[in-house]
């Protein structure tokens, strides 16, 4: 595991975005396993900046979202289909049709995380997944627990994972309970994956997951056990990482 701590936001963006782009340079057809969340944002806007410069293109990669809120319309400004619309995808030149976000409106929704997961195994492996990490160490929206799901699946959110994201909303109640998410075992399939996290707030959990036992109490320090994980983090987030 390579753990990386910046100085500032900017050399953290850049370098983030930096192995998004070498991967494209070299493979164009990469598949890319995105994130939503605040971690990711300054990578995003670091990757537009790129694509603006005529440094990298998207024309022929395509991306599967780690998540999606069960129940939002996807017109809805926190669904995740939005969010990546707005963020990323609205300002690069991919082919959304080659977008892949999980569809929280279906009706029949284990049959959707199946065919998600078989999407996935077709045209993956994923080759770089990116990844923010949630206060109690979920990964996507793999919560903690004594198990933990494999493929992608339907899961009930923690209240502190409703209370965490209850920003992006006017209120807690509107906050989804149910998303469907990748499991442990789709992020691990990766072939590289790249942690993002960010501020004071995070810092006790890096230390957990990455300096702990692996355990399901923390889905993130599953991550010990995969061989090319690059963990970017700013200064406060790495506090406690010896
Ligand atoms: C987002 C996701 C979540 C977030 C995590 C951290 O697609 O799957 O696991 O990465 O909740 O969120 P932020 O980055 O907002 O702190």
């Amino acid at each position: 595991m390579n753990i990386r701590i910046f100085e500032n936001e900017e050399d953290l963006n850049a370098t983030g975005a930096g192995v998004i782009s070498s991967l494209l340079q070299t493979k164009p057809r990469a598949v890319l396993g995105l994130a939503t969340g605040s971690s990711p944002v300054g990578i995003y806007k670091s990757l537009i900046a790129l694509y603006q410069k005529g440094l990298v293109s998207f024309a022929q990669a395509s991306s599967f979202n780690l998540d999606e809120y069960v129940g939002l319309p996807v017109e809805h400004r926190e669904s995740y289909r939005s969010f990546m619309n707005e963020q990323l995808f609205s300002h690069i030149d991919i082919d959304l049709a080659r977008t892949h976000v999980p569809d929280g409106l279906a009706s029949d929704l284990e049959q959707e995380c199946v065919s998600y997961e078989q999407r996935i195994d077709d045209r993956g492996p994923v080759d770089l997944q990116l990844l923010g990490i949630g206060h109690n160490g979920h990964i996507g929206f793999n919560e903690p627990g004594t198990e933990l799901t494999g493929r992608t699946h339907v899961v009930d959110l923690k209240e502190e994972t409703r209370k965490a994201n209850a920003r992006f909303f006017n209120s807690i109640d509107e906050v989804p309970t149910q998303a469907i998410t990748m499991g442990v075992g789709t992020i691990l399939k990766a072939k590289q994956i790249l942690l993002v996290a960010r501020g004071e707030e995070k810092a006790e959990i890096i230390r957990e997951a990455f300096m702990g036992p692996i355990t399901t109490q923390c889905p993130a320090s599953l991550l010990q056990c995969h061989p090319n994980v690059v963990v970017l983090l700013d200064r406060a987030a790495g506090r406690l990482v010896k």
